[in-house]
């Protein structure tokens, strides 16, 4: 019987459950029967895990059957549970041949989330996945491309070099790969072995701590070495400042630039000073929150617990309608005012005195 209790026609003995009970009550005592059997929700077993680096493991996942897949690009959300708490945060998998998930994760210092995967996670655990999402995926044809990758930024790139070179790279790529020291990469002997099979595949490693001249950072980088730069698709990947730093670099002199940060940039010097009162139509509370932080984040140090996933303003969980008031986006700087709009709690913060539909 297939672990997951989810065959895409069930049978009748699940179709009467969907019906009799909750997902919710259903999971709970499945799960006690065998820890990946749910009604709807996808699991997945952690099987193996590998050294990646010197602060990065990959962990291997099998999904039970409510898993619907994911292109190479994409993000999940994942579930952990940790001193009795969920946390939720997103993670690049690369999807392998035998339906499994390789989801590499760096330590974050002081990172909850990460340093409990990286350190903790034991062979056997059991973690929730959301939906694949992210548009920084291949179509089957189209540009020769330009992949910029800094930290754990690499993780989508990998999984989309292994997809192109699973269908004989049908374009020129030139991947950009910056850590501080070796010990740092990733993949370094998959990616050189990748580029040595398929020459229209060049890949250049970037150790910005290391070497008698040390490489310089994205923002000084010559691209003079990618051929018609003008016509190339650009994928970035990284933190928020790395991402930024790119756009601006290459601004104007490629055909396309497509970015998603992993972390928010660090201060600008633009941040706003004082509190504001935010109003939450539908618990009725009102509460006090900085307008120099992301409404999730304050909401969160209030004990208010609004769904989420990346907390970087690209899956969309955290939408939420603005009522009134004025919000600022952390990201762009944008000011909004228009009543009744969606807006993503991560990503924003509040300028004024506030009205969420929460
Ligand atoms: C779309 C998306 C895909 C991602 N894919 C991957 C991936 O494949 N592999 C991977 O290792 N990470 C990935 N991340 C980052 C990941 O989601 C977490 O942010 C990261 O693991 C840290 O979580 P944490 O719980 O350990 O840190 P938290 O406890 O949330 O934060 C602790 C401290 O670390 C800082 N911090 C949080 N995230 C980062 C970061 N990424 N870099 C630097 N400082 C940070 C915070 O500002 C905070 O000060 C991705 C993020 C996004 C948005
Ligand atoms: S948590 Fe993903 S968009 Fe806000």
């Amino acid at each position: 019987m297939n672990a997951a209790l989810s065959a895409s026609k069930p049978r009748w003995p699940l179709r009467l459950a969907r019906r009799a009970v909750s997902p919710a009550l259903f999971d709970f005592w499945a799960t006690r029967v065998n820890r990946l059997w749910t009604l709807e929700q996808p699991l997945a077993r952690l099987v193996s895990r590998t050294a990646a680096s010197r602060d990065a493991v990959t962990l291997v996942f099998r999904p039970n059957g409510h898993w619907a897949g994911m292109s190479a690009g994409q993000h999940v959300n994942i579930g952990v549970t940790i001193g009795g708490r969920r946390l939720v945060r997103s993670y690049s998998p690369t999807p392998l041949a035998d339906g499994t998930l390789a989801i590499t994760v760096k330590a974050i210092d002081g990172g909850r989330v990460s340093t409990y995967l990286a350190r903790d996670a034991r062979v056997g655990e059991i973690i929730s996945l959301d939906p694949a999402f992210g548009a920084m995926t291949l179509a089957a044809a189209g540009d020769d491309l330009l992949l910029l990758a800094a930290g754990s930024g690499i993780t989508p790139m990998r999984a989309l070099l292994r997809d192109l070179a699973a269908r004989g790279m049908p374009r020129n790529v030139d991947l950009f790969y910056w850590a501080r020291q070796q010990d740092e990469l990733c993949f370094v002997d998959e990616l050189q072995a990748l580029a040595a099979a398929h020459p229209r595949l060049r890949v250049h490693f970037l150790l910005t701590r290391e070497g008698t001249t040390p490489a310089v950072r994205v923002d000084q980088t010559s691209f003079d070495a990618v051929s018609a730069l003008d016509q190339r698709r650009v994928l970035a990947c990284g933190p928020g400042g790395f991402v930024e730093a790119a756009r601006a670099r290459l601004d104007g002199q490629v055909a396309s630039f497509e970015a998603e940060a992993f972390s928010l940039p660090a201060a600008t010097g633009m941040e706003e000073a004082g509190e504001v009162d935010v109003h939450l139509a539908r618990s009725g509370r009102t509460l006090k929150l900085s307008r120099n932080q992301s409404l999730l984040e304050g909401l969160e140090a209030q004990g208010v617990r609004p769904a989420h996933g990346c907390r970087m303003g690209i899956c969309n969980s955290c939408a939420c309608e603005r009522q009134t008031g004025t919000t600022r986006h952390l990201l762009t700087g944008d000011r909004s005012s228009e009543p009744s709009t969606q807006l993503r709690l991560c990503v924003s913060a509040p300028t004024t005195d506030l009205i969420l539909d929460l």
